[in-house]
């Protein structure tokens, strides 16, 4: 059966009672399209669970402040439904600006919680009123029983999570390891923007991640390990946003040693920015 692609809330409907209608369960992977295998395990995983899996493709205005990268964010719809196509994506829901966003929408989904936490909303402070209004949207217009996102931008994973419970949005929101390259790189649609320098550099971030929470698994102390992590990337020409350990259910800053640890990272190569984060 091939994928089916809707571009219209209407259209997207139709489709979804017609599932419903037969009992099946349904999951979405939302996305920003710029597909890599990150995504594409998302939707696997979304298969493994689900009857009928949706991925969804918004380039969301709202979550670029006004000097990021929003009108060079890579595009490639053609690529893109292939890749969808070929992972055994049912339905691929591309809306335009207009449906998401209608004439005088003026209605924005404010979080806070994990979303206040200093981390990402520090340094992009429009950003995760932007995700969590765009994502309600996604959950409403699909009305999925399942969501997948990457534990790659892990502080978005627990403000949708948190965001979806709240609001009785009944979906329940899966969080999927990060997929990496070779070398450790976590995948992201943004590791394009890198020089062929910047790429080997780049590597840096998860090595010096291991190291530290290597260094705290055997008694360190989490700001010590944590505050050399940023020092060698800094030496190393990263300009580090942060490197921190927080309680990974609510990124709050640890307050005793037994709290289970996140480790989270920020940095820029050049023009790119990059994140990461693993367990301890
Ligand atoms: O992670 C992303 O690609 C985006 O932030 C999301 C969740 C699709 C919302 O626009």
């Amino acid at each position: 059966m091939s994928m089916i692609v809707a571009r219209s809330l209407s259209d997207l409907r139709d489709v979804v009672n017609l599932w419903r209608s037969e009992g099946l369960g349904t999951a979405v992977v939302p996305t920003m399209g710029a597909l890599h295998e990150g995504h594409l395990t998302l939707v696997a995983a979304a298969k493994a669970k689900a009857d009928r899996v949706m991925a969804t493709i918004f380039v969301n205005p709202k979550q670029f402040a006004a000097h990021e990268d929003l009108s060079r964010y890579p595009r490639d719809e053609e690529g893109d439904l292939a890749k969808l196509e070929q992972a055994g994506c049912d339905l691929a829901y591309l809306p335009n600006a207009d449906e998401i966003y209608p004439e005088g929408f003026v209605t924005t989904v404010s979080v806070a919680g994990p979303a206040k936490a200093g981390l990402e909303d520090k340094f992009r402070p429009h950003f995760f009123d932007g995700v969590a209004t765009v994502v309600a949207k996604l959950f409403i217009h699909t009305a999925a029983d399942y969501a997948f996102f990457g534990e790659k931008d892990y502080q978005q994973l627990l403000v949708v999570t948190r965001m979806a419970r709240d609001l009785d949005l009944g979906i329940e929101v899966i969080g999927i390891p990060t997929i990496r390259e070779e070398d450790g790189l976590a995948k992201s649609s943004r590791n394009r923007y890198l020089s062929k320098h910047e790429r080997h550099q780049a590597t840096a971030i998860i090595r010096t991640l291991e190291q530290a929470a290597e260094k705290i698994r055997i008694g360190g102390d989490p700001q010590v390990a944590t505050k050399a992590a940023a020092r060698s990337l800094m030496t190393l020409g990263f300009e580090v946003d942060y490197v921190t350990a927080r309680n990974a259910e609510t990124l709050a800053v640890p307050v005793s040693s037994d709290e289970p640890l996140r480790l989270l990272a920020a940095a820029r190569l050049g023009k790119t920015r990059l994140i990461d984060n693993i367990a301890v």
